[in-house]
């Protein structure tokens, strides 16, 4: 009877571990151990916060960059496949970046030249983190491009706008002759570019660098991975359907979007019903719900019976506690379409199983609708995160499959 203590722990541990996961995701169990990580960070997190040590976010970023350091650069990744790329650390108005220069052409020959933002809920990740490191530099190398990675403030040391901010100052002084000039890249070759959080940013950049008068050379194309768009509507399909699919679970997209907007985490239950942007909020007009109606923007193949949720008489005063609800620079979905149609030309990469699917569908509709030239490229088996998860021991052939086609897209097109 010495053993049912044992069977009872390795019960609990794999209910612990075992999250129910749509068929088409390869590789479940290697998602569910990831799934494990992220989540035991989330609510350690909670718990050293709810027994007052330390800062809630501190231990899952430690996490999160421990388990990037020591599996994927030790053991997975290989920086030395690119040995031609130049790898420098300095500043771009302030702000740190990373710059990653291709190997030298002939005199004379310009480069294309590319801003990328890393995701991580405006919370997590770095521009030196070997996920994002590894893609920047193949990207330099494959598209013989000077990739410029923002390592912007993050929380909770900063919350909008301080991260928009910083990006946006990078990516004036990135799109300046002088350093055009300097890096040899051609000024009529230039995206700017970021997953999730920074797909956030990065469309947010490029909506204000095109519409700014003051600033004469552009972005030539954006593109957006899975990224984040709008804070009004947490009852999306999208938010729906995979509600618990890690690694973001719905709950995380509500605190994360909390976190970046300081909102007080007590409005986390209001936002999870959607009662944060009830009729009763004056100030969101129905001109501006109507740039998030996924009934009428979303083909019924994602609509499918799910039902619109706004709610008449929510809690009072969530938009005055969240002042950066319904500003443009913070959701770009919520853009009008003057803004829209001088924006630059995008990629936008969507996956089936990710809350976020529905904001980058709406955004490449709405686009499309104010006159840009959009490719909407859609992963029927990909999850949030997977555009990371290139190498081992976390690898997934979707996520290789949708690194290998935005590089495609950007050979083409940049
Ligand atoms: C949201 O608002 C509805 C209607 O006012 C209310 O019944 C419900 O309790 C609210 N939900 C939360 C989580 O506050």
């Amino acid at each position: 009877m010495r053993l049912l203590p044992v069977v009872l722990v390795m019960v609990a541990v794999a209910y612990y571990v075992y999250t129910p996961l749509p068929d088409s995701i390869e590789q479940p169990w290697k998602v569910m151990l990831l799934d494990t990580g992220f989540r035991t960070g989330m609510h350690l997190s909670s718990l050293k916060t709810w027994l007052g040590f330390g800062h809630h976010m501190e231990y899952i970023k430690f996490m999160v960059e421990f388990s990037d350091d020591t599996l994927l650069r030790v053991l997975g990744s290989d920086s030395g496949r690119w040995p031609g790329v130049k790898v420098s650390d300095i500043t771009f108005a302030g702000i740190p970046v990373r710059v990653y220069e291709p190997p030298a052409g002939g005199e004379g020959h310009l480069r294309r030249g590319v801003m990328f933002i890393h995701g991580g809920g405006w919370t997590l990740g770095s521009a030196k983190m070997a996920a994002y490191d590894m893609n920047c530099r193949m990207m330099s190398d494959e598209l013989n491009a000077v990739v410029v990675s923002v390592e912007y403030r993050l929380y909770p040391e900063a919350h909008f706008p301080v991260p928009y901010l910083d990006c946006l100052a990078a990516a004036k002084h990135f799109l300046s002759r002088e350093v055009l000039t300097r890096y040899a890249i051609d000024p009529e070759r230039l995206a700017v570019s970021g997953d999730s959080a920074g797909g956030n940013l990065a469309a947010a950049v490029a909506q204000e660098i095109s519409a700014d008068d003051t600033v004469s050379v552009k972005f030539s194309v954006q593109a957006l991975i899975y990224p984040a768009l709008q804070a009004l509507d947490f009852k999306t399909p999208s938010c729906m359907q995979n509600e618990y699919v890690p690694i973001l679970y719905r709950s995380f997209l509500v605190q994360f979007w909390l976190q970046y907007l300081a909102g007080d985490i007590s409005l986390y239950s209001q936002c999870m019903a959607n009662n944060h942007s009830s009729l009763q909020h004056s100030k969101i007009t129905p001109e501006l719900r109507a740039r998030l109606d996924w009934t009428v923007l979303l083909p019924p193949k994602f609509k499918k019976n799910y039902k619109r949720v706004i709610v008449e008489k929510g809690s009072q005063g969530a938009a005055k506690e969240v002042p950066g609800l319904l500003d443009v620079r913070a959701s770009p979905l919520l853009a009008g379409p003057e803004v829209l149609a001088k924006c630059p030309r995008a990629y936008i990469l969507t996956c089936e199983y990710d809350v976020l699917r529905d904001d980058g569908l709406m955004y490449a509709r709405r686009l499309q609708d104010a006159g840009v030239k959009v490719t909407s490229d859609h992963f029927e088996d990909g999850f949030h995160g997977c555009f990371n998860l290139i190498a081992w021991p976390f690898e997934f052939d979707v996520g290789k499959r949708a690194l290998r086609a935005y590089l495609d897209w950007l050979k083409n097109n940049l």
